[in-house]
Protein backbone atom coordinates (compact mmCIF):
# COMPACT_ATOMS: atom_id res chain seq x y z
CA UNK A 1 0.00 0.00 0.00
CA UNK A 2 1.59 3.14 -1.74
CA UNK A 3 0.63 6.18 1.09
CA UNK A 4 0.71 10.01 1.34
CA UNK A 5 0.15 11.83 4.44
CA UNK A 6 -1.16 15.14 4.69
CA UNK A 7 -0.27 16.96 7.90
CA UNK A 8 -3.33 19.65 8.77
CA UNK A 9 -5.27 17.53 5.59
CA UNK A 10 -8.91 18.20 7.39
CA UNK A 11 -9.65 22.02 6.28
CA UNK A 12 -8.45 24.39 3.70
CA UNK A 13 -5.43 24.01 1.63
CA UNK A 14 -4.74 20.50 3.19
CA UNK A 15 -8.00 19.09 2.34
CA UNK A 16 -7.45 19.94 -1.58
CA UNK A 17 -4.22 18.45 -1.27
CA UNK A 18 -5.71 15.37 0.38
CA UNK A 19 -8.29 14.60 -2.55
CA UNK A 20 -6.09 15.53 -5.37
CA UNK A 21 -3.22 13.35 -4.31
CA UNK A 22 -5.61 10.35 -3.67
CA UNK A 23 -7.48 10.89 -6.88
CA UNK A 24 -4.89 11.51 -9.37
CA UNK A 25 -1.77 10.09 -8.01
CA UNK A 26 -3.69 6.80 -6.45
CA UNK A 27 -2.09 7.28 -3.02
CA UNK A 28 -4.18 5.66 0.09
CA UNK A 29 -4.02 9.43 2.29
CA UNK A 30 -3.38 9.82 6.02
CA UNK A 31 -5.51 12.12 6.75
CA UNK A 32 -3.64 14.62 9.52
CA UNK A 33 -6.01 17.12 11.80
CA UNK A 34 -5.60 18.29 15.24
CA UNK A 35 -9.14 18.95 16.61
CA UNK A 36 -11.45 19.02 14.20
CA UNK A 37 -12.59 15.51 13.59
CA UNK A 38 -16.03 16.50 11.82
CA UNK A 39 -14.11 18.34 9.00
CA UNK A 40 -11.40 15.26 8.40
CA UNK A 41 -14.02 13.11 8.34
CA UNK A 42 -15.62 15.17 5.32
CA UNK A 43 -12.73 14.79 3.52
CA UNK A 44 -11.98 11.37 3.91
CA UNK A 45 -15.85 11.09 2.52
CA UNK A 46 -14.94 13.38 -0.38
CA UNK A 47 -11.91 11.47 -1.21
CA UNK A 48 -13.86 8.23 -0.90
CA UNK A 49 -16.75 9.78 -3.18
CA UNK A 50 -14.25 9.75 -5.71
CA UNK A 51 -13.56 6.33 -5.48
CA UNK A 52 -10.18 7.09 -3.71
CA UNK A 53 -8.91 5.49 -0.10
CA UNK A 54 -7.63 7.30 3.09
CA UNK A 55 -7.66 7.38 6.66
CA UNK A 56 -7.77 9.66 9.44
CA UNK A 57 -4.89 10.07 11.81
CA UNK A 58 -4.77 12.42 14.89
CA UNK A 59 -2.00 14.57 16.39
CA UNK A 60 -0.58 17.64 16.96
CA UNK A 61 1.96 18.21 14.57
CA UNK A 62 3.96 20.67 17.30
CA UNK A 63 3.97 17.62 19.72
CA UNK A 64 7.08 15.55 19.47
CA UNK A 65 5.93 12.65 21.59
CA UNK A 66 2.22 12.54 20.32
CA UNK A 67 3.92 12.49 16.54
CA UNK A 68 6.06 9.77 17.28
CA UNK A 69 3.19 7.78 19.24
CA UNK A 70 0.27 7.92 16.63
CA UNK A 71 2.96 7.41 13.64
CA UNK A 72 4.79 4.25 15.35
CA UNK A 73 1.42 3.39 16.04
CA UNK A 74 0.11 3.35 12.56
CA UNK A 75 3.36 1.93 10.69
CA UNK A 76 3.03 -1.08 13.63
CA UNK A 77 -0.52 -2.07 12.26
CA UNK A 78 0.46 -1.48 8.69
CA UNK A 79 4.10 -3.12 8.12
CA UNK A 80 3.26 -3.32 4.31
CA UNK A 81 2.90 0.46 4.11
CA UNK A 82 5.09 2.47 2.13
CA UNK A 83 4.73 6.09 2.89
CA UNK A 84 6.21 7.75 -0.38
CA UNK A 85 4.70 11.68 -0.23
CA UNK A 86 4.90 13.86 2.77
CA UNK A 87 3.77 17.10 2.72
CA UNK A 88 3.98 19.40 5.64
CA UNK A 89 0.81 21.54 5.69
CA UNK A 90 -0.15 22.00 8.80
CA UNK A 91 0.03 26.08 10.24
CA UNK A 92 -1.18 28.74 11.94
CA UNK A 93 -0.94 32.18 12.26
CA UNK A 94 -0.97 34.39 15.16
CA UNK A 95 -0.93 38.03 13.81
CA UNK A 96 0.27 41.10 15.48
CA UNK A 97 2.56 43.74 15.80
CA UNK A 98 6.00 42.13 16.71
CA UNK A 99 6.19 45.10 19.57
CA UNK A 100 3.13 43.58 21.44
CA UNK A 101 3.76 39.83 20.80
CA UNK A 102 3.35 37.58 23.41
CA UNK A 103 5.93 34.61 24.21
CA UNK A 104 3.25 32.65 23.13
CA UNK A 105 2.20 33.89 19.89
CA UNK A 106 5.73 33.53 19.06
CA UNK A 107 6.29 30.11 19.73
CA UNK A 108 3.18 28.39 18.81
CA UNK A 109 3.49 29.97 15.67
CA UNK A 110 6.91 28.08 15.20
CA UNK A 111 6.04 25.40 16.92
CA UNK A 112 3.60 24.16 14.16
CA UNK A 113 5.60 24.67 11.38
CA UNK A 114 8.92 24.78 12.05
CA UNK A 115 9.26 21.96 14.80
CA UNK A 116 6.11 20.84 13.12
CA UNK A 117 8.56 19.92 10.02
CA UNK A 118 11.10 18.00 12.06
CA UNK A 119 8.61 16.04 14.47
CA UNK A 120 6.77 14.85 11.00
CA UNK A 121 9.69 14.24 8.72
CA UNK A 122 12.29 12.89 10.95
CA UNK A 123 10.01 10.53 11.88
CA UNK A 124 9.61 8.94 8.33
CA UNK A 125 13.55 10.38 7.12
CA UNK A 126 15.08 6.45 7.64
CA UNK A 127 12.75 4.72 5.83
CA UNK A 128 12.26 7.44 3.16
CA UNK A 129 16.38 6.76 2.52
CA UNK A 130 16.27 3.23 3.07
CA UNK A 131 13.30 2.98 -0.17
CA UNK A 132 15.54 5.35 -2.18
CA UNK A 133 12.35 7.28 -2.69
CA UNK A 134 10.19 9.81 -1.56
CA UNK A 135 8.90 13.34 -2.39
CA UNK A 136 8.48 16.09 0.81
CA UNK A 137 6.90 19.09 0.06
CA UNK A 138 6.65 21.95 2.19
CA UNK A 139 3.42 24.42 2.53
CA UNK A 140 5.27 27.75 3.58
CA UNK A 141 4.27 31.10 2.23
CA UNK A 142 4.83 34.11 0.54
CA UNK A 143 5.55 35.70 4.15
CA UNK A 144 8.08 33.36 4.67
CA UNK A 145 10.08 34.69 1.68
CA UNK A 146 9.29 38.42 1.76
CA UNK A 147 7.99 38.92 4.92
CA UNK A 148 5.07 40.15 6.22
CA UNK A 149 4.73 43.43 8.59
CA UNK A 150 2.49 41.98 11.60
CA UNK A 151 3.38 38.30 10.85
CA UNK A 152 6.78 38.69 12.38
CA UNK A 153 6.64 35.12 14.29
CA UNK A 154 4.74 33.69 10.84
CA UNK A 155 7.37 34.95 8.78
CA UNK A 156 9.89 33.28 10.92
CA UNK A 157 8.43 30.05 10.87
CA UNK A 158 7.69 29.70 6.97
CA UNK A 159 11.50 30.86 6.24
CA UNK A 160 12.94 28.37 9.20
CA UNK A 161 11.07 26.25 6.82
CA UNK A 162 12.42 27.47 3.61
CA UNK A 163 16.01 27.02 4.66
CA UNK A 164 15.03 22.98 5.99
CA UNK A 165 14.07 22.65 2.42
CA UNK A 166 17.21 23.85 0.90
CA UNK A 167 18.96 22.12 2.99
CA UNK A 168 17.70 18.84 3.40
CA UNK A 169 17.17 18.81 -0.05
CA UNK A 170 21.01 18.55 -0.74
CA UNK A 171 21.80 16.22 1.85
CA UNK A 172 19.21 13.57 -0.17
CA UNK A 173 19.09 14.13 -3.16
CA UNK A 174 21.19 11.12 -4.14
CA UNK A 175 18.67 9.13 -2.80
CA UNK A 176 15.91 10.21 -4.96
CA UNK A 177 13.81 12.07 -3.03
CA UNK A 178 13.33 15.35 -3.44
CA UNK A 179 12.16 18.42 -0.56
CA UNK A 180 10.27 21.30 -2.13
CA UNK A 181 8.69 24.14 -0.81
CA UNK A 182 5.33 25.85 -1.97
CA UNK A 183 4.61 29.42 -1.06
CA UNK A 184 1.27 30.37 -1.64
CA UNK A 185 0.56 33.94 -1.32
CA UNK A 186 -3.85 34.78 -0.04
CA UNK A 187 -5.35 31.81 -0.73
CA UNK A 188 -9.04 31.23 0.45
CA UNK A 189 -9.31 29.52 3.23
CA UNK A 190 -10.37 29.75 6.65
CA UNK A 191 -7.15 31.19 7.58
CA UNK A 192 -7.77 34.26 5.19
CA UNK A 193 -11.67 34.15 5.95
CA UNK A 194 -11.98 37.27 7.65
CA UNK A 195 -9.67 39.59 5.34
CA UNK A 196 -11.19 42.06 3.04
CA UNK A 197 -10.43 40.66 -0.68
CA UNK A 198 -11.85 43.95 -2.56
CA UNK A 199 -8.91 45.90 -0.80
CA UNK A 200 -6.37 43.00 -0.92
CA UNK A 201 -7.21 42.08 -3.98
CA UNK A 202 -5.31 45.90 -5.34
CA UNK A 203 -1.80 43.97 -4.32
CA UNK A 204 -2.43 41.29 -6.58
CA UNK A 205 -1.72 41.16 -10.34
CA UNK A 206 -3.92 38.40 -10.78
CA UNK A 207 -6.62 40.46 -8.92
CA UNK A 208 -8.20 37.73 -6.91
CA UNK A 209 -7.34 35.05 -3.69
CA UNK A 210 -6.47 32.01 -5.50
CA UNK A 211 -8.50 28.90 -4.54
CA UNK A 212 -7.37 26.02 -2.18
CA UNK A 213 -7.11 23.65 -5.59
CA UNK A 214 -4.94 25.93 -7.34
CA UNK A 215 -2.28 25.50 -4.72
CA UNK A 216 -2.87 21.30 -4.47
CA UNK A 217 -2.23 21.25 -8.56
CA UNK A 218 1.25 22.20 -7.69
CA UNK A 219 1.37 19.89 -4.89
CA UNK A 220 0.20 16.91 -6.92
CA UNK A 221 2.63 17.53 -9.66
CA UNK A 222 5.61 17.73 -7.61
CA UNK A 223 3.97 14.99 -5.53
CA UNK A 224 4.21 13.05 -9.47
CA UNK A 225 7.23 11.18 -10.53
CA UNK A 226 7.22 13.74 -13.36
CA UNK A 227 9.14 16.31 -10.45
CA UNK A 228 11.98 13.98 -9.77
CA UNK A 229 14.50 16.40 -11.43
CA UNK A 230 13.17 19.65 -9.15
CA UNK A 231 14.43 19.79 -5.78
CA UNK A 232 15.36 22.73 -2.85
CA UNK A 233 13.09 24.53 -4.87
CA UNK A 234 10.54 27.43 -3.34
CA UNK A 235 7.68 27.49 -5.54
CA UNK A 236 5.35 30.89 -5.08
CA UNK A 237 1.77 30.55 -6.13
CA UNK A 238 0.67 34.01 -5.69
CA UNK A 239 -1.34 35.84 -8.53
CA UNK A 240 1.89 37.48 -9.40
CA UNK A 241 2.61 39.24 -5.80
CA UNK A 242 6.30 40.17 -6.56
CA UNK A 243 8.24 37.64 -3.58
N1 LIG B 1 -4.71 30.39 3.24
C1 LIG B 1 -3.69 31.13 2.85
O1 LIG B 1 -3.87 32.22 2.31
C2 LIG B 1 -2.28 30.64 3.05
C3 LIG B 1 -1.26 31.40 2.46
C4 LIG B 1 0.05 30.97 2.61
C5 LIG B 1 0.34 29.83 3.30
N2 LIG B 1 -0.66 29.11 3.87
C6 LIG B 1 -0.29 27.91 4.60
O2 LIG B 1 -0.99 26.80 4.07
C7 LIG B 1 -1.22 25.85 5.09
C8 LIG B 1 -2.71 25.53 5.15
O3 LIG B 1 -3.42 26.72 5.39
P1 LIG B 1 -5.00 26.83 5.30
O4 LIG B 1 -5.30 28.19 4.81
O5 LIG B 1 -5.57 25.67 4.62
O6 LIG B 1 -5.34 26.80 6.87
P2 LIG B 1 -6.66 26.39 7.65
O7 LIG B 1 -7.85 26.45 6.75
O8 LIG B 1 -6.63 27.23 8.88
O9 LIG B 1 -6.39 24.85 8.03
C9 LIG B 1 -5.34 24.55 8.88
C10 LIG B 1 -5.16 23.05 8.93
O10 LIG B 1 -4.02 22.76 9.74
C11 LIG B 1 -4.42 21.90 10.79
N3 LIG B 1 -3.59 22.15 11.97
C12 LIG B 1 -3.40 23.33 12.61
N4 LIG B 1 -2.56 23.16 13.64
C13 LIG B 1 -2.23 21.85 13.66
C14 LIG B 1 -1.41 21.06 14.49
N5 LIG B 1 -0.75 21.58 15.53
N6 LIG B 1 -1.30 19.73 14.23
C15 LIG B 1 -1.96 19.18 13.19
N7 LIG B 1 -2.75 19.89 12.36
C16 LIG B 1 -2.89 21.20 12.60
C17 LIG B 1 -5.88 22.15 11.01
O11 LIG B 1 -6.47 21.01 11.65
P3 LIG B 1 -7.88 21.12 12.46
O12 LIG B 1 -8.95 21.17 11.41
O13 LIG B 1 -7.92 19.88 13.28
O14 LIG B 1 -7.82 22.38 13.26
C18 LIG B 1 -6.34 22.35 9.56
O15 LIG B 1 -6.51 21.11 8.92
C19 LIG B 1 -0.68 26.46 6.38
O16 LIG B 1 0.64 25.99 6.59
C20 LIG B 1 -0.64 27.94 6.06
O17 LIG B 1 0.33 28.60 6.83
C21 LIG B 1 -1.98 29.49 3.77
Amino acid sequence: MKCALVTGGSRGIGRAICKKVAVELGYHVLINYQGNEEAAKETLAILEDEGATGEIIKFNVGDPAEVKDALQRWSERHPEAVVEVIVNNAGIARDGLFMWMSPEDWSSVLNVSLQGFYNVTHFFIQKLLRQRYGRIINIVSVSGVKGTAGQVNYSAAKAGVVGATKALAQEIGKRNITVNAVAPGFIRSDMTEGMDEKELRKIIPANRFGEAEEVADLVCFLASKKAGYITGEVININGGIYA
